[in-house]
């Protein structure tokens, strides 16, 4: 998954519900992530004055020298790696945090050079021969030519060593070099995570090296087709644990510079990329899986976690999903062990390092009494999107970062089916629909969308690759995927798979060698083009089609769907914005066929008929919107409440036709058409919560889902216990949280009364897990400064990363500006608020009607300040500046908009430029969509008062 970009639902779930609107596409679950500090800093021994003052993206290499180039140069190879890495858990005398390491890289010349460039980043060497910052040996009695010069190249991270003679074409080197560097809490490269037990501080040493921060640990040819075998030595102080992708080959007593210390020794690994390699250093505890098993499972994480059993879901399912993959990708899981470590501060959901997967607390721990079905289904699908990446990603890697949508989309494919494998009473597939297709068309309907693959050359800098982990990558790309195993029916998609994991095991690859694996595949499924054809209009052009079908005629045609239709989009695609679209359909429930729609327009006899409902693109399987005629409209329209696939009634509510569609709301009871139909209502309260037309809204509403509430009340026997079947406890979550909203008799009296029992006793939290995101917001918002700062209280007590965020969540909520003014500065507080988690926080304060304008102050008053504590900016800014301008829907908006970034452009922390560029054409987009459907909107409301 990477630093990765990943929603949890936990509180996508409730965003609607609670006026939080904004949070909904935010909750990604990348935030503060450093991995380059862009100071002017002068490297001592050359006395080179290196300016890296701008982002790198805006900034041109000064030279055509091979270290001004980004990319390595393309004439040695490393074989294998020894490393030996020491973090102090301690600091010293100067209040620093470091780690000292020595490593050792095998090389092979394979053209001729005399430079060795390899990447380094952030760390300080030793001088280790003759004045030199590296020691050049030959191997296999090659001698080694000598050193005449080293130094730093601090913009494109190299350090550079001229030899004065060349390299020998087949001959093997080793580089040797001694350094230290800064184990400092940025969440990225080697980092340090804190927390409290018993009292007693606890300091943890633990990577997040993807996508380029392993040489902020240790010199090492960063890209992954540099594949290569890791030696791997850790030391370490008594009292503490080492683990590494390897196995522990045994610990041992050594004393180094007068101290004993411990050293672990770790099997060497497989070949592999460095942005997968992962050590962790803690005094965590762990559960393995019993003897039988035959790969070695290990929860790892804070002693009390685990002894209070937070790690025990985690433990029962990792193995068999482990089992599931082995089976599906038919392919035995190359190495002896996996574990799996949770990690009090981390900036991803979690990290697929090969046979050490490190996640946040909340994407591995669960408790059973606390925790909610959503955290539960997060921990199963976080754990299986990992581990499906240990062969698909892991073994088999991308030969650089430009195909990185490929293992995302690939993965969170997989999530689904392995989570499904493992909870089969869940029908957790069909929420891939809701949690990724959908979340997809939302960004992909923007002319600042973009294609799910980009060319080689165009990725280059830490920053452009930064960039990828973005929605296109993940759901866009599991969307893609899903609808491509569904036309090749899912056996020859998992057989050409197989196929390709042989052929290019511990290798590289590009996205076009899956594709012809997957041609090779021998099926009776008849395509009218190669699926490189098929696949390429969809992932070299941005965006999807509308398909439209006039049922009075039988004609069918696709158009590129954009929130602006009339936008100028100005990226050429070689495919015209045309696609190969499969065209599932199905005829008044019982005639059913797939017609592939290869030009604009066509004509298809079966599609005609002015008696029956057709519904088309059947679960959503194929990623593009459908249209139909109005008659069929209202056809489909009346079979709302009798199409008995559930799935199909979320997809046929579109943005234009939910008002209408909102009518039937009142007699439905299953979550899907309630989530779908939420999501998309969001849309009107983001506009209009700060309008008129919001009191008329909710009035409607209100009679809408009163009898959901009131369904719920009684099959919950008055919500003393949870609904039996496990979407019905989604959907009372949707039930509860509307209510409230939409101010429905009782609902914020329930809410009110079971969080003042907790006040009375907090020991004993009387709320529902799964009820909590909602009771903690509503009574927060009810309540004053009493309730907010009892929440809070509970907040920093809590041990349970799971239940923190949902206080976190909570907190937002209050009506009271002064306690939103000063949660704000909280949450820049680094020991109040974990850096992990603070965007969430301000999106989900900008999420609130009375919030927003006050986020939107302090973001620009502090925009300095966060820009250099939380650093490297793109895809946290990104995050930030979309989450906080969400709302923005006026010409003052858009004007207040657009001088901030003049502002930021004229200063020297010219981040997020990208992100305010997207936002300024979402803002444009809604006061367009406000002026045309305001009126429209009230029209309907005034209709249905009577
Ligand atoms: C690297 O480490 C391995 C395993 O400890 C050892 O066998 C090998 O000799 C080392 N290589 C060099 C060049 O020191
Ligand atoms: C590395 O050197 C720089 C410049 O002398 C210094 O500011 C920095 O603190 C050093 N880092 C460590 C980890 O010692
Ligand atoms: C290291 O030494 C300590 C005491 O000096 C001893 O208790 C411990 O068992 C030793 N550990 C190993 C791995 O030998
Ligand atoms: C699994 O792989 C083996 C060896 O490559 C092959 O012979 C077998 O047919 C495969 N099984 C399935 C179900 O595809
Ligand atoms: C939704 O349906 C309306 C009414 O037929 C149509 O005008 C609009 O284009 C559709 N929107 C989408 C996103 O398909
Ligand atoms: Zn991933």
């Amino acid at each position: 998954m990477g630093k990765g970009f990943y929603i949890s639902k936990p509180l996508g779930f409730v965003l609607f519900g609670l006026g939080v609107g904004a949070v909904l596409t935010i909750f990604a679950l990348s935030v503060v992530y450093s991995q380059e500090k862009r100071k002017n800093e002068v490297n001592a021994r050359d006395g080179t004055r290196m300016v890296t003052t701008a982002a790198p993206h805006s900034t041109s290499a000064p030279s055509n020298e091979p270290w001004d180039k980004y990319r390595l140069p393309d004439t040695l190879l490393p074989e294998y790696y020894n490393v030996t890495l020491w973090p102090r858990l301690v600091p010293d005398e100067q209040g620093m945090y470091i780690f000292t390491g020595k490593s050792g890289v095998a090389l092979t010349c394979v053209k001729e050079t005399n430079l060795i460039i390899i990447h380094s980043n952030e760390l300080n060497f030793t001088l280790t021969s003759e004045m030199h910052h590296a020691k050049l040996t030959g191997l296999g009695g090659t001698s080694a030519p000598v050193i005449l010069k080293t130094w730093f190249q601090i913009q494109t991270q190299f350090m550079v060593i001229l030899l004065k003679e060349k390299l020998q074409v087949g001959k093997s080197y080793w580089l040797y070099m001694e350094f230290h560097g800064e184990l400092s809490d940025d969440l990225g490269g080697f980092y340090r995570s804190q927390y409290t037990e018993n009292g007693v501080k606890k300091v943890v040493a633990t990577t997040q090296m993807q996508p380029t921060a392993a040489r902020n640990a240790f010199p090492c040819f960063d890209e992954p087709s540099m594949k290569a075998v890791f030696h791997l030595t850790l030391l370490h102080s008594a009292g503490t644990v080492a683990l590494a992708n390897g196995m522990e080959l045994g610990t041992e007593n050594v004393t180094i510079d007068d101290q004993e210390v411990l050293q672990t020794r770790f099997e060497p690994t497989e070949k592999m990329s460095t942005y997968l390699l992962a050590f962790v250093i803690s005094e965590f505890t762990n559960l393995r899986s019993p003897p039988e098993a035959n790969v070695l499972i290990r929860i790892w994480g804070r002693r009390e976690a685990i002894e209070s059993g937070q790690g025990d879901y985690a433990l029962s399912v990792t193995f068999p999903i482990l089992k599931y993959l082995e089976n599906y990708y038919n392919t035995t899981y190359p190495l002896s062990k996996s574990d799996q470590v949770a990690l009090p501060d981390f900036a991803a959901g979690a990290m697929e390092n090969w046979g050490l997967v490190t996640y946040r607390e909340q994407s591995l721990f669960y408790d059973p009494k606390v925790s909610s079905n959503e955290d539960k289904e997060w921990v199963v699908t976080v754990i299986t999107h990992e581990l499906a990446h240990m062969w698909f990603g892991n073994l088999v890697t991308m030969r650089w970062w430009n195909d990185l949508w490929l293992n995302e989309g690939f993965a969170s494919y997989v999530s689904y089916l392995g989570a499904d494998y493992a909870e089969p009473t869940w029908n957790i597939k069909d929420l891939m629909v809701l949690q990724q297709v959908q979340r997809a068309f939302g960004v992909d309907a923007l002319v600042s969308s973009h294609p799910l693959s980009s060319r080689e050359d165009e990725v280059i800098t830490p920053d452009q690759i930064d960039q990828l982990f973005d929605t296109i990558t993940y759901s866009k790309g599991a969307a893609v995927l899903r609808m491509l195993s569904e036309f090749l029916t899912e056996s020859a998609f998992a057989k050409g798979l197989h196929n390709y994991l042989h052929e290019y095991a511990y290798s590289n690859t590009v996205y076009t060698d899956l594709w012809k694996k997957l041609q090779e595949v021998n099926s009776s499924i008849q395509l009218p083009a190669s699926i490189n054809e098929i696949m390429n209009r969809w992932i070299l052009q941005m965006g999807f089609p509308v398909v439209t079908i006039d049922t009075r005629t039988g004609s069918i045609s696709q158009q590129h769907f954009l929130i602006q239709p009339d936008a100028v989009v100005d990226k050429p695609s070689d495919y015209n914005y045309e696609w190969f679209v499969p065209v599932t359909w199905m005829k008044s429930g019982s005639n059913m066929g797939q017609h592939w729609l290869l030009t604009k327009t066509a004509s298809y006899e079966p599609m005609k008929t002015d008696t029956d409902w057709l519904l088309a693109n059947l679960n959503v399987a194929g990623y593009y919107r459908v249209n139909y005629d109005p008659q069929n409209w209202e056809r489909l329209l009346t079979q709302l409440t009798n199409l008995n696939m559930i799935i199909h009634r979320a997809q046929i509510i579109n943005i234009t036709l939910a008002l209408r569609t909102t009518k039937y709301l009142y007699e439905e009871k299953e979550y899907i058409p309630w989530e779908s139909a939420i999501r998309n209502l969001e849309y009107f309260f983001l506009m209009f919560d700060r309008t008129e037309v919001y009191g008329p809204l909710q009035t409607y509403l209100q009679r809408k889902v009163k009898p959901l509430f009131d369904h719920f009340k009684v099959i919950t026997s008055n919500w003393t216990r949870k609904p039996p079947r496990y979407m019905d406890q989604y959907n009372q979550i949707n039930a509860v949280s509307m209510a409230c909203k939409t101010g429905v008799k009782g609902c914020s009296e329930l809410t009110r009364m079971w969080y003042r029992q907790w006040m009375k006793n907090p020991d004993s939290n009387p709320i529902p897990p799964n009820l909590k995101i909602t009771v903690y917001c509503n009574a927060i918002a009810a309540g004053g400064v009493e309730e907010w700062d009892f929440g809070w209280q509970m907040f920093k007590n809590s041990t349970i990363a799971a239940e923190a965020e949902k206080l976190l969540y909570g907190l937002s909520c209050t009506k009271e500006p002064w306690l939103l003014n000063r949660y704000l500065e909280f949450t820049i507080e680094p020991n109040l608020v974990r850096k992990q988690d603070v965007t969430f926080a301000i999106v989900y304060i900008s999420g609130n009607v009375i919030g927003q304008p006050l986020v939107w102050d302090f973001v620009r008053a502090n925009w300095e300040h966060i820009t250099k504590d939380y650093d490297d900016g793109s895809f946290f800014f990104g995050r930030l500046i979309q989450g906080i301008t969400k709302k923005f829907s006026t010409e003052f908006d858009l004007q207040q908009l657009q001088r901030f970034k003049e502002d930021i452009a004229a200063s020297s922390f010219s981040f997020g430029t990208q992100a305010i560029e997207q936002a300024i054409e979402q803002t444009k987009a809604n006061i367009k969509w406000v002026s045309e459907n305001k009126v429209k909107l009230c029209a309907f409301l005034d209709f249905q008062k009577n």
